[in-house]
């Protein structure tokens, strides 16, 4: 049996400054603190993240998030046993500041420092809130990934297929400024959404024709900004109705695909019982997109986990949680641990392309 670990986790690679204390023993995991510290209001005038004024705020923000998470723990830092940090994928800029925070304090403390890829936090989520066992299929879909995986250990993915263009988070937040709703989009398309006709506009459905689970999402964009500029051409403006019904539109668009190219990925898992489902990642908390998985799920006999909703977006406790799945397979790192802004979790694959405006679609 591995010992008892109390880990002190940093996260800082797109928006949220986020620190947390999580504490791994016989009985499981448990989150013994986490403290988030958005930067929505700075970057509200922009329309989009701004990553140098996020990395300097991570900067600002970063040892205050530190020093609250072992005050809600009751724990001083001599008696956490590790220090876990974001090293990417991510705004550089951002994830430099977490990791230099986290060799300061390793450093000043003498606890070993573990380097954390962001998005194997976010995949192996549903181990620290359900202890799901492995192998499981994991949907990830934040505002800068968007890919299947079938996760069969703390350091062994295999990506089933991903987006050829935006992450979902990426659309929902472009389509949100096209029909002149604030940032970030996601939660406020879809609260707008439950007002709206789903069925009003048929905006398309990428990909269906094409096997696999690739997944495009730039299209669709493109689609909701025809349908806007043919409304105000008609109108000379649109009205909240019209504004409801694209955004519903739109929504209904992702989820149809999401649940349709999770059928597919089920279906390239081959042999043994269908694995669990899991989702993560920040488009993972909105919830047509979980009852539409939990339905794949239900199809296909298997069981579906989505963790709470403040696991889902972006957290530190995540990132504490891997470094203590991962540490058993690994030395720590020591201070030339490097920040990097693309890395794919799956290095076997070709990599994806491009970089979204919140960070590199590894
Ligand atoms: O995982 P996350 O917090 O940060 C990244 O690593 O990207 O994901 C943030 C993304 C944003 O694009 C945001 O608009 C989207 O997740 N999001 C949502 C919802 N809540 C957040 N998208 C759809 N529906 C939501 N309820
Ligand atoms: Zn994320």
């Amino acid at each position: 049996m591995r010992a008892p670990m109390t880990i002190l986790g940093l996260e800082s690679s797109c928006d949220d400054t986020a620190a947390a204390v999580v504490r791994v023993d016989e009985a499981g995991a448990r989150v013994l603190s986490s403290v988030v510290a958005d930067q929505t209001d700075l970057h509200a005038a922009f329309g989009g993240v701004v990553p140098e004024i996020a990395a300097r705020a991570h900067a600002e923000k970063l040892d205050l998030c530190a020093e609250e998470a072992l005050t809600r723990a009751n724990l001083a830092l001599s008696e956490i046993d590790a220090i876990a940090v974001t090293s990417g994928p991510g705004l550089i800029g951002g994830v430099v500041s977490g990791v230099m925070c986290a060799k300061g304090l390793a450093l000043a403390s003498g606890k070993p420092l573990y380097g954390v890829n962001h998005l194997a936090g976010h995949a192996l989520t549903p181990r620290l809130t359900d202890g799901v066992a492995y192998p499981y299929l994991m949907l990830l879909v934040s505002g800068g990934h968007c890919q299947f995986l079938l996760v069969t250990g703390p350091d062994d993915f295999t990506r089933l297929g991903g987006t050829i263009d935006d992450a979902p988070g990426e659309a929902f937040d472009k389509v949100a400024r096209l029909i002149g709703l604030p940032q970030p989009g996601g939660p406020i398309i879809e609260a707008v959404s439950n007002k709206g006709n789903p069925t009003r506009f048929a905006f398309p459905r990428a990909l269906l024709d094409r096997p696999g689970c690739d997944l495009s999402f730039s299209g669709l964009k493109t689609a909701v900004l025809r349908a806007r500029d043919r409304i105000v051409d008609e109108k000379d403006g649109i009205t909240v109705q019209d504004q409801a019904d694209l955004a519903a539109s739109f929504q209904a668009a992702v989820v149809e695909v999401l649940a349709e190219k999770t059928r597919r990925a089920f279906a390239l898992v081959e042999g043994g019982p269908p694995p669990t489902l899991c989702v993560a990642g920040g488009v993972a908390s909105n919830h047509s997109v979980r009852a539409a998985l939990e339905t794949v799920a239900q199809e296909f006999g298997a069981a579906f986990v989505a963790p709470p909703l403040n696991l889902c977006t972006d957290n530190a406790a995540m990132i504490a949680f891997a470094a203590a799945e991962q540490m058993h397979l690994r030395q720590p790192d020591d201070l030339t641990l490097a920040a990097r802004p693309r890395w794919p979790l799956d290095t076997s694959q070709p990599g994806m392309l491009g970089s979204g405006k919140k960070g590199a679609k590894a």
